[in-house]
């Protein structure tokens, strides 16, 4: 898949010293329509070398240093010839491999600051006026530049806010240009890509479609492949994407677990099986999976029964599916068709921030690969190869690479929606009578937060119903009924969350609706916690 190694383009490398920012940094640098991957930060100089990088990016990092086991890069990295860019950390760790100093900072400086820029010339603040806000988050300094070095900018604190060398085309920043709380940084960026570096801007999610459909085809060759679609922006896309590339040697399986959203699996089926024409099996396995979750109430256990689940159902329709090929004479005579019990590859929609490898600095440096599989221990248990044909991209880039494949808005934009579905938002037992509440609340909650223009404006919106019933009045009639918690959050990441200051008459037309139609509720709340101390989803 579309990795430094096979991207032909203009490239940016970003060395990550396990700072909190070195993925918002690559994400910058794409939206300059140029590519950038983030890599260790101990990778060799002669491979960054051969990877064709036009300029490498020294990250932030929590270390000093001087700290034992501070990660240190291959100090061969300043004399390729490649322009870099030291941020924070990466800055002092530039000046101390080329004979500067740096002094032990005892207080860490954190916070916003003004720069004061003392030579305009300098490439990075190229059309940027001399005062500028940033953001500091540092303890040690830098105290002696090296040699061929000079100060280009300064604050309150600092006489070498910004450092360069221009002939060897090496540059520092002390803080963070990557972060909204430097609010030209992103040209600072933009200036070394393409004032220093000589970027072009060929990054684009048309050059990606097209690059990456030729890989999957080289990967997949004749072989067939399977891929469970939620009916989320992620494996939406990939399926698009992989339908473009292989056509029909391509088959979706679309499992209906009965915890979907109102409406789910007819809008799946309309979209891809009638719009885009890719072989689509749909399982209806609702009775089974509530029969399975029938007097459970622990929220883990929800969620291990319905990975457990999913896991069976998807081995049991991957196996009718090679039995059906074989009956009408389609079976490939491939080696994993020939096993008989799998199809040989196994596409998920699995995103680059699921995959980036973060450093942890704490004492011996030591790589972390989050792991993260859409559809949990498949690829272990069916021997299957993986297809993940956007690993590469960060959310905002699968949307557009959806939006360029014609996929609809209603999934292109729609909001993240929990694996394990309603039964997280059911707290107490799942039953077909809750999930009728609960999918007619909801309906009303998207309908109206569409209606009112709110719905793409925030992360998520739903209704949750609680295990609790309290006294309420209708007409002449004392009712006791159900009680459904609203919830709509704003966030970047879904990492932290607050909840949104909705306004109240869409509070109270949501809260009225509810109650006078759906059924067996007779109370609204609004949820307003934030994440972290509590969670978006409720279990
Ligand atoms: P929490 O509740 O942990 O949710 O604050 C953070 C984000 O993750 C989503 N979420 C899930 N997504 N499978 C998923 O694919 C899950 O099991 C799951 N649990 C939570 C949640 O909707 C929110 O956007």
């Amino acid at each position: 898949m579309t990795t430094a190694e096979t991207y032909h383009g203009s490239k940016i490398l970003i060395l990550d010293f396990g700072g909190q920012y070195t993925q918002v940094i690559a994400r910058r640098i794409r939206e300059c329509q140029v590519f950038s991957q983030v890599v260790r930060y101990d990778t060799p100089a002669a491979e960054l070398a051969a990877l064709g990088a036009r300029g490498l990016i020294l990250g932030g990092g929590p270390a000093s240093v001087y700290a034992p086991g501070a990660p240190q890069p291959d100090p061969a990295i300043f004399t390729l010839g490649l322009p870099v860019l030291g941020i924070c950390y990466g800055m002092q760790l530039m000046a101390f491999h080329l004979g500067g100093e740096v002094a032990r900072g005892d207080r860490r400086e954190y916070g916003q600051g003004q720069l004061e820029v003392t030579a305009s010339e300098c490439l990075l603040f190229h059309n940027l006026p001399a005062r500028l806000d940033v953001l500091n988050s540092h303890s040690d300094k830098l105290t002696r530049l090296p040699t061929g070095f000079r100060p280009v900018a300064r604050t309150d604190n600092s006489e070498y806010a910004a450092v360069e060398d221009p002939t060897r085309r090496l540059y520092g920043l002390q803080f963070h240009p990557e972060v909204v709380h430097t609010p030209r940084g992103r040209e600072m960026l933009e200036n070394f890509v393409f004032q220093v570096c000589g970027c072009r801007q060929d990054w684009t999610m048309g050059s990606f479609i097209e690059q990456s459909c030729a890989e999957i085809r080289a990967q997949v060759g004749e072989e067939r492949v399977v891929l469970g679609l939620s009916g989320g922006v992620d494996s939406s896309v990939a399926a698009v994407l992989l339908h473009q590339a292989i056509g029909d040697q391509l088959t979706c399986i679309f499992v209906n677990n009965g915890l979907l959203r109102a409406n789910e699996a007819e809008t799946v089926q309309r979209v891809f099986g009638e719009n885009f024409h890719i072989k689509l099996k749909y399982v209806d396995a609702s009775a089974r999976f509530l029969s399975k979750l029938r007097r459970v109430t622990d929220p883990e256990k929800k969620r291990k029964i319905i990975g457990n689940e999913f896991v069976r159902v998807f081995e049991h329709a991957t196996r009718e599916l090679v039995t059906a090929d074989r009956a009408d004479g389609t079976a490939k005579k491939g080696r994993g068709a020939a096993a008989g019990h799998h199809y040989k590859f196994l596409a998920q929609g699995t995103l680059y921030p699921d995959v980036i490898e973060s450093v942890s600095i704490s004492g011996n440096p030591a790589a972390l690969i989050k792991s993260h599989h859409n559809v949990g221990g498949l690829p272990e248990k069916m021997k299957f190869q993986l297809v993940e044909p956007l690993r590469q991209l960060f959310k905002d880039e699968v949307r557009q690479v959806g939006q360029q494949l014609g996929l609809p808005k209603e999934i292109v934009q729609r909001q993240p929606f929990p694996g394990p579905g309603l039964a997280v938002r059911i707290l107490g037992e799942v039953t077909e009578e809750r999930l009728r509440i609960l999918r007619e609340a909801d309906t009303i909650v998207v309908n109206e937060m569409k209606a009112a223009d709110w719905y793409y404006k925030v992360w998520q919106s739903f209704a949750i119903l609680l295990p609790v019933r309290s006294v309420g009045v209708m007409g002449d009639e004392r009712t006791y009924e159900n009680t459904i918690a609203l919830r709509v959050v704003e966030s970047q990441d879904g990492m932290t969350a607050d909840w949104t200051r909705l306004p109240y008459e869409l509070l109270a037309r949501i809260s009225s609706r509810i109650i006078n139609e759906v059924n067996g509720v007779n109370r609204v709340c609004y949820d307003i916690s934030a994440k972290p101390p509590s969670t978006i989803e409720w279990e």
